[in-house]
C-alpha cells in the first residue's frame, strides 16, 4: 500500500521536525511516497523491503543523490560516497583493516584516552554537556588509533578545524532539502569551504609525514594510517583515497560514536534501574583484577546490551538513503528509476510489530539469551548487506570501553529532558545538547 502526503503537509513538517515525518503513519504503512519538487521518495518501514534494497537488489541501487551533495564535497572518493569500481576497490582493499586483530590492537588506546579524558569529570558539582564532551571523547580516540597523536601543523589546530568543518559542512542544507539544482551554491558549503581546503591540508602533510617515515624504515605504530599506507598500490587505494578515507572515518565514526555514547549516559539516568545493573557489571568487572582492554567488549555483555539498545531508540543513523539505477519493483510496489529509497532504522526500531513496549528503554533485549530472538532487519543501527558500516566493531569495543571507563568512576544524573533534533545535521542529534551532572562515585 501507498499513502501520499500533500506538499504543503511536508513543507511544514520539515520545517518543525523531520522526524515528524516518521511519525503514525510509518507505524501503519509498510511504506510511504512522497512526491517533491520532481522527485519521488519512498520511506521504507517494511524489513522486507529494506532488505531487498540492501542487500537482495543492492546491485540496482547507489546512494541517494541528496546524500552525496552533502557529503561527497567532503569525503570524494572515501568509502562511504565511493560508487562503482572505486568503492568496490576501496571495500576489498580495506577489509584488512578492519579484522578483528586490528580492531584488538587499538582496544588499550580507546580505554587510555577514555581515562584520560574522565579527568576533567573531578570538578565538584559538575554540570556538563554530555553530547559535547562525547563529540570531545570520539575525537580523542580517532586521533590516537587513526594518527597516535602524529599530526602535521600546529597544536589543537587538527581538531578546531574538524569542529569547524562538520559544525558547517556536515549541516543538511535547505536548498538541499528542496532539491535545488547542484549548480547553486549551497549557504553550509560556503561558509565551510576554508576550513575544508585548511583540513585537506593538514590530512595531505601527515600522510606525506607518515610516508617518509615508513620509506626510511622507522618503527612506525601500527595505527590506521600505517595500516592503509600498506594498502597504497595498483590493487589497493591511491594516496588520494588514502587521504579520503581518512577525512571518512573522522566523518563516520566521530560524530556517530559520540552520539550512541551520549544517548546510553542520558537514558541509563533516566532509568536509574538499568543504570543500577550496569554499574554493578562494571564494579564487579574492576574489582576482578586487570583485563587487557580488548577482552572488555565480551566481559561486560550488559554494558554492551545498554549502548545497543541506546542505538535502538536513537540510531546514530535514523535513515539510510539509496537512488534506484533502474526500474525495480517490490511486492505491488513500483520502484522507478531515480526514485529515493529512505530505509528507516528509525521506525523499524520502534516498531509495534517488531518490538515489545518499544518505546521503552529495556537492555535486557540484548542480553546474551535474547539475543537470537533479534531479526537481522529488524536492528539496523550500521545498516545491513554491501556497504554495512565498516567501522561497527570498532564501535562497538570503544563504546563498551569508554562506558566502563567512565561508569566504574562517575555517576551520570539528568538535569532536563530532551528529545532528537536531527534537523540540521546528520545523525540524531539531542535538541540543546545533554546536560547533565557527574558526580565521582566513590
Ligand atoms: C557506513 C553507522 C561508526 C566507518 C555506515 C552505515 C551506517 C553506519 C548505518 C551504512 C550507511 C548506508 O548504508 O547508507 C555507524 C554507527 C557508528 C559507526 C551507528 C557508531 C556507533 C563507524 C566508525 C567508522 C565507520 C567508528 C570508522 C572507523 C564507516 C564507513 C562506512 C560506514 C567507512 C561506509 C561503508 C561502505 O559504504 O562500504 N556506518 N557507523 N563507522 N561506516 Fe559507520
Amino acid at each position: 500500500r501507498a499513502k501520499p502526503v500533500g506538499r504543503l503537509e511536508l513543507i511544514r513538517i520539515i520545517y518543525r521536525n523531520p522526524l515528524e515525518l516518521w511519525g503514525e503513519p510509518s507505524y501503519n504503512e509498510p511504506w510511504i511516497e512522497v512526491d517533491w519538487m520532481g522527485m519521488h521518495t519512498i520511506i521504507a518501514n517494511d524489513p522486507g523491503l529494506i532488505r531487498h534494497v540492501l542487500v537482495d537488489n543492492a546491485k540496482n541501487y547507489r546512494m541517494a543523490a541528496v546524500r552525496q551533495r552533502i557529503l561527497r564535497p567532503i569525503l570524494r572518493d572515501g568509502l562511504l560516497t565511493a560508487e562503482g569500481e572505486v568503492w568496490k576497490r576501496s571495500r576489498k582493499a580495506m577489509a584488512p583493516v578492519f579484522t578483528p586483530r586490528h580492531i584488538h590492537g587499538f582496544a588499550k588506546a580507546m580505554q587510555e584516552r577514555s581515562k584520560a579524558f574522565a579527568e576533567r569529570y573531578e570538578t565538584p558539582g559538575l554540570v556538563t554537556d554530555v553530547a559535547r564532551d562525547m563529540t570531545l571523547l570520539t575525537y580523542d580516540i580517532l586521533a590516537d588509533t587513526l594518527f597516535s597523536g602524529e599530526i602535521a601543523g600546529e597544536p589543537g589546530q587538527f581538531a578546531k578545524e574538524i569542529d569547524n568543518l562538520f559544525e558547517t559542512m556536515g549541516r543538511v542544507d535547505p536548498l538541499d532539502l528542496l532539491g535545488a539544482p547542484q549548480w547553486l551554491p549551497r549557504f553550509t558549503q560556503i561558509r565551510g569551504r576554508r576550513s575544508l581546503a585548511f583540513f585537506r591540508k593538514i590530512v595531505a602533510d601527515t600522510v606525506a609525514m607518515r610516508k617518509v617515515r615508513m620509506a626510511k624504515g622507522d618503527d612506525v605504530p601500527n595505527d590506521f594510517l600505517t595500516l592503509l599506507l600498506k594498502t597504497e598500490g595498483p590493487d589497493g587505494l591511491t594516496r588520494a583515497e588514502i587521504e579520503d578515507n581518512i577525512i571518512t572515518f573522522i566523518g563516520a565514526g566521530h560524530e556517530t560514536t559520540a552520539r550512541a555514547l551520549g544517548w546510553t549516559l542520558y537514558l541509563l539516568a533516566e532509568a536509574p534501574w538499568e543504570r543500577d545493573i550496569v554499574e554493578a557489571e562494571i564494579d564487579g568487572f574492576m574489582r576482578s583484577g586487570p583485563v587487557p582492554p580488548h577482552q572488555w567488549l565480551d566481559r561486560l555483555p550488559l554494558t554492551r546490551a545498554a549502548f545497543e539498545e541506546a542505538m535502538r531508540l536513537y540510531p546514530p543513523a535514523p535513515s539510510l538513503n539509496r537512488e534506484a539505477v533502474e526500474d525495480d519493483r517490490y511486492r505491488d510496489l513500483k520502484i522507478e528509476k531515480g526514485s529515493t529509497v529512505l530505509a528507516m532504522p528509525w521506525t523499524i526500531h520502534r516498531h509495534r510489530l517488531y518490538w515489545e513496549n518499544p518505546d521503552a528503554f529495556i537492555p535486557a533485549r540484548f542480553h546474551p539469551e535474547n539475543r537470537g530472538k533479534i531479526d537481522r532487519f529488524q536492528y539496523l543501527p550500521f545498516g545491513a548487506g554491501p556497504r554495512v558500516c565498516i567501522g561497527a566493531s570498532f564501535a562497538l569495543q570503544e563504546g563498551v570501553i569508554a562506558l566502563a571507563a567512565l561508569l566504574s568512576r562517575y555517576r551520570f544524573d539528568t538535569v532536563s529532558q530532551t528529545k532528537p533534533w536531527p534537523v540540521q545535521k546528520l545523525t540524531t542529534q539531542p535538541q540543546g545538547g545533554l546536560p547533565m551532572k557527574v558526580t565521582p562515585r566513590r
